[in-house]
């Protein structure tokens, strides 16, 4: 792939005319927003409203031990009043969102931007009620519901500073990200439905909780009515406080460079990191890059399929569409439940435009065959988009072909909760796309490829190596909550001067850029990030298990699976029941999107003789690439290879 033979496919006339950016306005703004970013980005903070206005633009330093990201650092804004009460005067009686519910035989609602307005403030001043004030942490666990957004647009509305966890993670995982960001309230739902069963969220919330959180309160929304354990006095439903507020609740002014919300992300050494995303410039990036990217025009319902939970819901579900006025689609459910048209089904009754998902639900939903799709009626589609792991030719063509009919363009975005927005990615009207390509850097990207090990910069195409970005843009993350220390080692240690993003990238004879997949030890299942790191901790905390060691391999559906080598405590027999039991233990310690895909019984596991794990060696192991160990001599026990290659043979 990725070489001049690869088969292009260049916008339709239609397409670069209409566009918001032709290929000659992408050349043009480039260029100007690498030449002088202060007037790109001066002129683009004009996007939003601001309560007092910016003088400065960008005050940036990647330099080790002074790492300082600032933009628009004077001016002062309010997330909400942009994503909702600028627009009241034109297009208060539009729907802002429509809510598609898990059962397609329950009613979706559509919400204009004027009741979008009444629920944001009467939740903000429910929280006011319950304490909560400028620069709180509020943690939102939520099914993908209509208040998920108004709780995110209710903490932006009075400052305080949310932090979602995806509601599939577990109790301990949630208590965890409660501690780290010492949230004074919990807002979650008594159950969520999702694909026909329910989780018990609130019961999660209380074991979450059961232990030293005797502060935390929480606020519960009332969506399967089903019973509820109450923390005493802790515990509010939604519904009763409404009941005391008025409509009432000014936005308040917010500084650019306050918190906006925290995210939980996984990287490749420890626990899960709280990236912090500030005010002004992220709603400037999201604002731009979702009108841009998507090619979003006035009017056009747009759906974007991912959970709130991500970073992805962040900024293209709620905040980028909701501060350009758009219509956006919030869905409950899964792309498979009651069967695998759901999503083509909910494309065609609310006369879907832009459609964003990811490669994992492509792929799975290209193996139930195209019925599926052709029987319903996608006429109304104009873009589609993908998101979260590299896409495979086959199911990029599929999406192509089968779902967009040959006519719609394919916008595969690369980014990262990191970056707050799109950096790469095709333009609909702008670029000829290849299938995989991440194609061309966003207005003010500019992406460099390093040789891993000398940091040499590649100039020549085509070139392959280490993925950096040379200087800051609006969206990105400022610094890892409560400690700094570690978001400069993270991202500026390796590749001095630049933004590392973890990720390896082929740039081809063309100029254009692919994605080859993390370079670190974080993999990607099914598009949903994981640090190798989190999933071992969980193994070893099992009384039975002595030592662990966890790889991606190549996953059909997931794109990665989670492998996992496990040495057992003296004595304790490795069984399949083990297996379940170790299984289940990570889905319980994590949650669901956490369970090991293969489990292999490793007598020992390959060390250097300093003790640590080549994990490199794993992976090939996983891979069934015996014959790619490279080099093992540096090895402490070079047997133990031996003893995992004939495991794997024999599936042991
Ligand atoms: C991967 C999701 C290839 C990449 C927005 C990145 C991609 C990680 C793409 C971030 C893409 C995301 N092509 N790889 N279009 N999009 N990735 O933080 O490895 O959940 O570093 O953000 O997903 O995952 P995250």
């Amino acid at each position: 792939m990725s070489d001049k033979d690869a088969k292009t496919y260049p916008p339709s006339d239609e397409m670069a005319a209409d566009a918001h950016v032709n290929a000659a306005r992408y050349t043009e703004m480039y260029e100007a927003s690498i030449n002088d970013p202060e007037g790109f980005w001066r002129e683009q903070g004009a996007r939003v409203d601001w309560m007092k206005p910016f003088s400065q633009v960008k005050d940036v330093d990647f330099t080790l031990g002074n790492v300082k990201i600032n933009w628009y650092a004077d001016g002062q804004l309010n997330v909400a009043a942009n994503c909702i009460d600028r627009h009241l005067e034109t297009r208060g009686d539009q729907t802002a969102i429509i809510w598609e519910p898990d059962s397609p035989d329950d009613e979706a609602q559509h919400i204009t931007y004027n009741e979008l307005h009444g629920h944001v403030s009467r939740m903000a001043n429910v929280l006011k009620n319950l304490g909560i004030g400028k620069g709180d942490r509020v943690v939102i666990y939520m099914p993908m519901i209509p208040e998920a957004a108004y709780a995110m647009l209710a903490c932006a509305r009075i400052g305080a500073i949310h932090s979602i966890v995806f509601a599939g993670f577990s109790p301990d995982a949630l208590g965890a990200r409660v501690n780290g960001c010492d949230a004074k309230l919990v807002i979650t739902s008594d159950g969520a439905p999702r694909g026909g069963r329910v989780t018990n969220l609130k019961d999660n919330v209380n074991q979450a909780l059961l232990n030293d959180f005797d502060d935390v309160k929480c606020l519960v929304v009332k969506r399967t009515g089903q019973q509820v354990a109450w923390r005493g006095d802790l515990d509010f439903w939604l519904h009763e406080e409404l009941e005391k507020v008025s409509d009432d609740c000014p936005p308040e002014a917010v500084g650019a460079e306050d918190p906006l919300f925290i995210l939980y992300t996984s990287g490749s050494t420890g626990q899960p990191k709280g990236v912090v995303h500030t005010t002004g410039g992220y709603l400037v990036y999201a604002a731009m890059t979702h009108e841009i990217t998507f090619d979003y025009h006035d009017g056009d319902i747009y759906w974007c399929t991912a959970d709130v939970g991500w970073v992805t819901g962040h900024s293209y579900i709620v905040y980028g569409p909701l501060a350009n006025g758009a219509t956006t689609l919030m869905f409950e459910g899964v792309p498979t439940y009651p069967d695998a048209s759901r999503f083509w089904q909910v494309c065609e009754k609310h006369k879907v435009n832009q459609f964003y998902t990811a490669p994992t639900a492509i792929r799975a939903l290209m193996g139930q065959g195209n019925d599926f799709v052709t029987k319903c009626d996608l006429s109304s589609l104009k873009v589609l988009g993908t998101v979260g792991e590299p896409i495979n030719p086959e199911a990029w063509n599929w999406y192509n072909n089968v779902v967009g009919q040959g006519r719609c363009p394919i916008v595969d975005t690369w980014w990262q909760t990191e970056t707050g927005g799109h950096l790469m990615t095709p333009l609909p009207g702008a670029h000829a796309m290849k299938p995989g390509a991440a194609m061309k850097p966003f207005f003010g990207i500019q992406p460099k490829v390093l040789e891993p090990t000398t940091a040499e910069e590649l100039i020549d195409n085509p070139a392959e190596g280490v993925l950096v970005i040379a200087d800051s843009w609006p969206g990105q993350m400022r610094t890892v909550w409560g400690d700094h220390e570690r978001f400069e080692k993270t991202y500026f240690a390796d590749y001095p001067g630049y933004y590392f993003t973890g990720d390896g990238c082929k740039r081809d004879a063309d100029g254009d850029y692919w994605i080859t997949g993390r370079v670190d030890d974080v993999i990607n299942v099914s598009g949903h990030r994981m640090g190798t790191a989190e999933v071992e901790s969980a193994l070893v905390a099992h009384s039975k298990v002595a030592e662990a060691a966890v790889v991606g391999y190549p996953h059909d559906i997931k794109g990665q699976g989670i492998y996992c080598y496990v040495t057992l405590m003296g004595g304790e027999e490795p069984t399949d029941e083990l297996r379940t039991e170790l299984r289940n233990w990570v889905r319980n310690e994590i949650g669901p999107i956490a369970s090991p895909d293969l489990i292999q019984w490793a007598p020992g596991l390959p060390k250097t003789r300093s003790g640590k794990i080549m994990r490199r060696i794993l992976r090939k192991i996983a891979e069934d690439d015996f014959g790619a160990l490279g080099d093992t001599s540096t090895l402490a026990e070079p047997a133990v290879v031996d003893d995992l290659i004939e495991n794997r043979m024999n599936r042991k």
